[in-house]
Parts: structure tokens; sequence; C-alpha cells
């Protein structure tokens, strides 16, 4: 009588991780802030930043998914976009997507205040 070898899949042991897992992105330091030079370097398509409301988003990514598409993204690329994003969306959009997104701040204040200041510096 001819015995038949049986295996068994169930006792297919994966190998342990032992390692830790390298994050899939490097992470970013989204209390960075900007100059609004800095921000009109990242003015093309595969390097794609804009501002909002003094938030600095790197749109590289999601323009190749945004619902109103890459086009429209481009033309705004590098500059401060906020009444163009008023104009087509509600509050809730940026909510759901600035923690993904956003990559600092822009330093709007400091060049506002450097006139504002200056009124009240002393003159040598
Ligand atoms: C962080 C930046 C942005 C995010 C997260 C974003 C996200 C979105 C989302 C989720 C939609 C779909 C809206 C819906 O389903 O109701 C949309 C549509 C659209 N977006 Fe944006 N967007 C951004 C920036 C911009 C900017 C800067 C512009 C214009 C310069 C723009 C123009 C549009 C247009 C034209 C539509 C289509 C509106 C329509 O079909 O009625 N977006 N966007």
């Amino acid at each position: 009588m001819a015995e038949t070898q049986t295996t068994t899949t169930s006792a297919v042991v994966q190998p342990e991780k032992t390692e830790p897992e390298a994050p899939a992105v490097i992470p970013v330091d989204v209390d960075k802030i900007y100059t609004k030079e800095e921000l009109s370097i990242h003015n093309k398509d595969g390097d794609l930043w804009i501002a909002i409301d003094g938030t600095v988003y790197d749109l590289t990514k999601f323009s190749e998914e945004h619902p109103g598409g890459k086009k429209i993204l481009l033309g705004v690329s590098g500059t401060d976009a906020s009444k163009k994003y008023r104009k087509y969306h509600g509050d809730n959009i940026l909510q759901r997507y600035a923690k993904d997104y956003k990559i600092g701040t822009i330093n709007i204040e400091a060049q506002e205040s450097k006139g504002l200041f200056s009124r009240f510096r002393k003159k040598k």
C-alpha cells in the first residue's frame, strides 16, 4: 500500500519582522516658515506648491488627482491662491486635506510688519 504524503499549508510560518520599518515618507516639518520667494520657486509640474490663507501646501502629488484638474493648479503654482481657492471650494475641503498636504506657513507678517513697525523706529 503506497503512502500519500500530505502537505499542510497552514504550517507556513511567516518570518517575524525584527527591524522597525522605515517610514514610507520623510516626515515634513509642518511648522516651517517659508518666504514668498521660496514659495515662488515651486511653480511647475512635478514641484507644485501653493499658499492658502497663510498655509503652504505641497500639491505635487495631489495635482494628479485634483477634481478640478492639474492645469488650474499649475496656473497658480508658487503663489498665494487664497482668492481663487475660495471661488471654487467650501471650508470643509481644506479641513479634510490640510493635514496631508500642509508643509508650513508663509511669512506674510514679516513683510507686512516691516512697513508697519518702520513707522515707530527711531531715525538715527
Ligand atoms: C489645497 C488645495 C486644494 C484642494 C485640497 C482642492 C480640492 C478640491 C476638491 C476636493 C474638489 C472637488 C470639490 C467637490 O467635490 O465639491 C475640487 C474642485 C475644484 N478645484 Fe480644487 N483644491 C485645491 C486648490 C484649488 C485651487 C488653488 C484652485 C484654483 C486655482 C482649484 C480649483 C478647483 C476647481 C475649478 C474645481 C472644480 C469645481 C467644480 O467642479 O465645481 N482648487 N478641489
